[in-house]
């Protein structure tokens, strides 16, 4: 009998399965209710008694191994199923790979840079901390200028002397301060980047920001020539070309307008962005402010220019009816995502 049972343990040991059915078979066989060892354990009792250790050692080594085998093959059948799954079938479609989005600020900025490019802009950047000259003083804002007011600064280094101070840049006509020290006219450039104003954070403003700004100097450059460029700007960034120009005041041009963009009123949406009235602001401009070409080495009795400029976050919220500006730096996936198709 033990010699029996001995033959069983080499024929489970060399036993081979090609699918799970002749798993699950060989395992009814030795270790199902009705199986092998099962009848020799009921055997058991009527070994003689000298026998009874030696058969107890081969019916639980038998046991062992064919326990064994059953898991070995089955582990090693689904391990080929696996590996045949990735690549026993060379015609399967391949995984989607998850493409990233641009965040809706890129995708509006890219858009404005494409629009001036297009007309012969470049593209010019500059420094986020700046210094008063830049900032400020070159754009005709002295120290005790009202105006400074206007924009509420965060300084860095607020040092006793006069035009001294180190601070976060409120807008990005430094950059086109910058510009003009460096270059000769004609000058056409625009200056995207983020700027900051210490201004209480809401669903409406927050203390940084995106601006594009932009400037043409050149001989006889008129209000007619910025007029021209603005109704260019809005009917390719907006498909809407009725402007109007709403006198206004900055320190840097004169003389200045806020402009407005003819939105129309054919939709919910329209009332509601333009509050019924069917007008959109969407930026100021003006001409460049003698003073602040000659402070950049350029002579106003010869050169002329336009400046203008306009927010980015502001743009976003409108195009995108998004709710809260916050929402574009808080980096919540299920938010930015949304904007892959652009
Ligand atoms: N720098 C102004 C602002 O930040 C915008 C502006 C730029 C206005 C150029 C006129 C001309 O509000």
């Amino acid at each position: 009998m033990i010699d029996k049972i001995k033959e069983h343990i080499a024929e489970v040991e060399a036993f081979i399965a090609k699918s799970h059915d002749e798993v699950e078979t060989f395992r009814i066989k030795y270790l199902g209710k009705k199986g092998l060892l099962n009848d020799f354990f009921t055997e058991f009792k009527n070994v003689p008694n000298e026998q009874k250790k030696e058969f107890g050692q081969t019916i639980n080594k038998l046991k062992t191994v064919a326990s064994e085998k059953v898991n070995q093959l089955k582990a090693a059948l689904s391990n080929e199923e696996e590996v045949k799954g990735i690549y026993g079938d060379l015609t399967r479609p391949g995984e989607p790979i998850e493409l990233g989005s641009r965040h809706p600020i890129s995708i509006v900025k890219n858009k404005i840079i494409d629009i001036f490019s297009r007309i012969g802009f470049n593209v010019s950047e500059g420094p986020e901390i700046e210094d008063d000259w830049h900032n400020f003083t070159a754009l005709n804002l002295p120290e005790y200028h009202p105006a400074r007011d206007m924009q509420d600064t965060f300084f860095i280094e607020k040092p006793r002397t006069v035009g001294a101070d180190v601070l976060l840049r409120t807008h990005t006509s430094s950059v086109q301060v910058r510009y003009m020290e460096n270059n000769e006219p004609p000058i056409r450039t625009i200056s995207p980047g983020r700027v900051y104003r210490n201004e209480a954070i809401s669903a409406r403003s927050h203390c940084f920001f995106h601006q594009v700004e932009g400037l043409y100097v050149d001989k006889g450059v008129s209000f007619a020539d910025l007029k021209q460029t603005l109704q260019y700007f809005t009917t390719e960034m907006f498909g809407k070309s009725k402007i109007r120009l709403r006198p206004s005041y900055f320190p840097f041009t004169e003389p200045s307008a806020e402009v407005d963009v003819y939105w129309g009123l054919e939709t919910e949406t329209d009332y509601k962005m333009t509050k019924g009235t069917g007008w959109l602001e969407i930026m100021g401009c003006g001409m460049v402010d003698p003073n602040v070409l000659k402070n950049c080495n350029i002579d106003p009795e010869v050169y002329s220019g336009f400046a203008f400029g306009m927010g980015i976050d502001r743009i976003a919220l409108l195009l995108h009816q998004i709710p809260d500006i916050r929402m574009f730096s808080e980096n919540d996936v299920r938010f930015l995502e949304q904007f892959k198709s652009l």
